[in-house]
């Protein structure tokens, strides 16, 4: 069959646009001509694009089935026949409005679920467009596999690369946990883009256990982690912001204020029990300084209503 009868046939069925993709097209409606086409020209694409999920047939919401490139690019007519030299859509492009490259994606991503708070999102409104981090055409989009995902957003997020690379960390580098585990970048309901709708219910969902229900609740504890943790990383120990006991003290005054003694510095023994009032201060300051005594940071289960006192984090 010549090009011409084929156009033929399709515009005798009441297909607008000239279509000149034959092989393949499995009867679908390409506003323009299709890969066929464009593949003298621009290989590469059509065939990264074969691969991908847009490419394949039979979803029915797929691009195969919806226009080809057409879906993405717009009618081709014009380009084709200009050989090049007429323009085409590309979301890619920076010259392209943010709104208008997300259109073309929306049209059919809008009502997926994880994408149902997109409008309004802060990388929305910071123009920041689904091509920015997807790459429709490559072999693989490094966004979507853990491992490579962080390197797409430090290329806007630097200083996330340099919390995520110190000492204590989750295992990001390794692939075990991914920005996405915690980050829907899509757009959340919770604060700074977290998964779920609060901070601690996107922790919850690997570390169950500090949800407790506990017996004292440590009320930093169950208000956000941010209150003590870099989620990201730190230079100290467990991801604490802030070094021991100076984490600690930036919300307690405790014992009374007293200034810390080192052992052996004119203490009586009373003073070095750890439930009465005085405390010997190499414990506060060594060692595991506060959690010495207070292990239960994250609430404590001791019934104990009494010596040592079960509601100051004690086991
Ligand atoms: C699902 C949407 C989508 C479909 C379908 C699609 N493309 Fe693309 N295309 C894009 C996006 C987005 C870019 C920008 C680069 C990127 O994100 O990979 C692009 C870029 C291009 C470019 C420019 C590459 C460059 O180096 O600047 C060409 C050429 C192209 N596409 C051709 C095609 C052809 C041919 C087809 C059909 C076989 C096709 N595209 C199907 C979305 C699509
Ligand atoms: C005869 C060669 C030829 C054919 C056939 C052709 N193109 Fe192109 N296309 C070009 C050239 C050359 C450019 C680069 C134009 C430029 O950089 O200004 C281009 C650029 C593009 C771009 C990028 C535009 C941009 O501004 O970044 C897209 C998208 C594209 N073509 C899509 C297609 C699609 C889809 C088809 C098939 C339906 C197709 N082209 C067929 C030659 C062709
Ligand atoms: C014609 C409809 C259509 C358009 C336009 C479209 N997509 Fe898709 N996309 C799909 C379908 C269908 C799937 C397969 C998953 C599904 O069924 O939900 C998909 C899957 C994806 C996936 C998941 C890929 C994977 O390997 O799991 C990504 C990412 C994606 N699209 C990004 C984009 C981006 C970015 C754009 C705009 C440049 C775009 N899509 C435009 C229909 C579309
Ligand atoms: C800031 C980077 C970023 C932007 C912007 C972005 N995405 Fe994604 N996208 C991701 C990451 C990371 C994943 C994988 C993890 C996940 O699902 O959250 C993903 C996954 C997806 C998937 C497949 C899995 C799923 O969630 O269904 C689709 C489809 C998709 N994105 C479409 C889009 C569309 C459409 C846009 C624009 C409206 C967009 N993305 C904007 C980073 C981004
Ligand atoms: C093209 C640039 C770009 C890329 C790529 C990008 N972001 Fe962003 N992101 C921004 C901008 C701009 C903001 C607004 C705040 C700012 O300036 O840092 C932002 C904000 C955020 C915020 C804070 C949201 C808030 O409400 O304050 C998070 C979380 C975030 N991005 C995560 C990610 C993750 C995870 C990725 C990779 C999957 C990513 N971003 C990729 C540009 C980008
Ligand atoms: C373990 C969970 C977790 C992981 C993994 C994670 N984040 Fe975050 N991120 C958070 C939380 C929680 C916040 C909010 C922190 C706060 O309120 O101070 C946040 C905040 C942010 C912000 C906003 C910072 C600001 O000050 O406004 C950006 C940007 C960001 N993350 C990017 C990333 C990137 C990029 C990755 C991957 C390399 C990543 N995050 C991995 C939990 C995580
Ligand atoms: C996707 C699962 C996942 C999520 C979500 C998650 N974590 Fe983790 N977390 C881990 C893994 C895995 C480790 C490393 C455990 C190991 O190395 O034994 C870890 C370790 C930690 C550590 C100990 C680090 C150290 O140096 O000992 C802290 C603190 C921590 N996470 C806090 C958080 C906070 C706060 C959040 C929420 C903002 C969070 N995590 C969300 C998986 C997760
Ligand atoms: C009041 C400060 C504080 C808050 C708030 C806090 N933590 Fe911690 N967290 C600590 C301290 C201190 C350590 C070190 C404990 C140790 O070495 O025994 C720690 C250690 C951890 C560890 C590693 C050791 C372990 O116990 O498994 C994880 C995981 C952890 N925290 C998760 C969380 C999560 C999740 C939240 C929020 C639900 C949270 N933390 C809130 C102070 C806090
Ligand atoms: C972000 C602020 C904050 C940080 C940091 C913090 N706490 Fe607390 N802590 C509180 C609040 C608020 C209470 C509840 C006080 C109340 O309800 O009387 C509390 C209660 C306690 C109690 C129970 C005593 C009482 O009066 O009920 C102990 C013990 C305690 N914290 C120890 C610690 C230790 C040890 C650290 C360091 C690992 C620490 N806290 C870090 C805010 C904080
Ligand atoms: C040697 C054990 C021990 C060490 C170390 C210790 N505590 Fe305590 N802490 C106690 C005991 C016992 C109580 C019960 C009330 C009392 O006897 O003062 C207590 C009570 C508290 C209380 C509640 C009463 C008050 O004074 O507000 C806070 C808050 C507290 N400790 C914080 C801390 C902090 C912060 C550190 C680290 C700088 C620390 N503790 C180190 C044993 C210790």
């Amino acid at each position: 069959m010549t090009i011409s009868n084929r156009v033929k046939i399709l515009a005798a069925a009441g297909v607008s646009g000239l279509v000149l993709g034959l092989a393949g097209m499995g009867g679908a409606l390409a506003a323009g001509p299709g890969p066929e086409t464009c593949t003298k020209c621009h290989e590469d694409e059509v065939a990264s694009y074969a691969q991908s999920v847009h490419g394949q047939k039979g979803n029915a919401r797929g691009a195969a089935d919806a226009g080809q490139c057409s879906s993405c690019h717009g009618d081709a007519t014009e380009h084709v026949k200009a050989r090049g030299k007429a323009p085409m859509k590309n979301p890619g492009k920076k010259t392209m409005a943010a709104g208008e490259s997300n259109g073309t994606c929306t049209a059919c991503h809008k009502s997926d679920s994880n994408r149902s708070h997109w409008e309004g999102s802060t990388h929305q409104q910071r123009d920041v467009t689904c091509s920015s981090c997807h790459s429709v055409h490559a072999a693989k989009d490094r966004v979507l596999a853990k491992i490579t995902q962080p390197e797409v957003c430090y290329s806007c997020h630097k200083q996330q690369r340099a919390e995520v690379n110190r000492p204590s960390r989750h295992p990001v580098q390794e692939g075990k946990v991914s920005c996405s585990d915690c980050h829907n970048v899509h757009g959340s309901v919770g604060p700074k883009l977290v998964k779920r709708d609060s901070t601690v219910d996107t922790c919850y969902q690997c570390h169950a256990e500090k949800r407790g229900p506990f017996v004292h609740n440590h009320s930093p504890v169950s208000e956000d982690c941010g209150n003590c943790h870099n989620p990201h990383g730190s230079i100290g120990e467990s991801m604490l912001k802030i070094r021991m006991p100076m984490l600690c003290h930036s919300c307690h005054t405790p014992h009374g204020g007293q200034v810390v003694q080192l052992a052996g510095q004119g203490q009586t023994t009373a003073q070095l029990s750890a439930t009465s009032s005085g405390k010997s201060g190499i414990n506060y300051t060594q060692g595991r300084s506060c959690l010495n005594c207070h292990t239960q940071i994250h609430g404590g289960n001791n019934p104990n209503a009494t010596n040592p006192p079960a509601q100051f984090m004690f086991r």
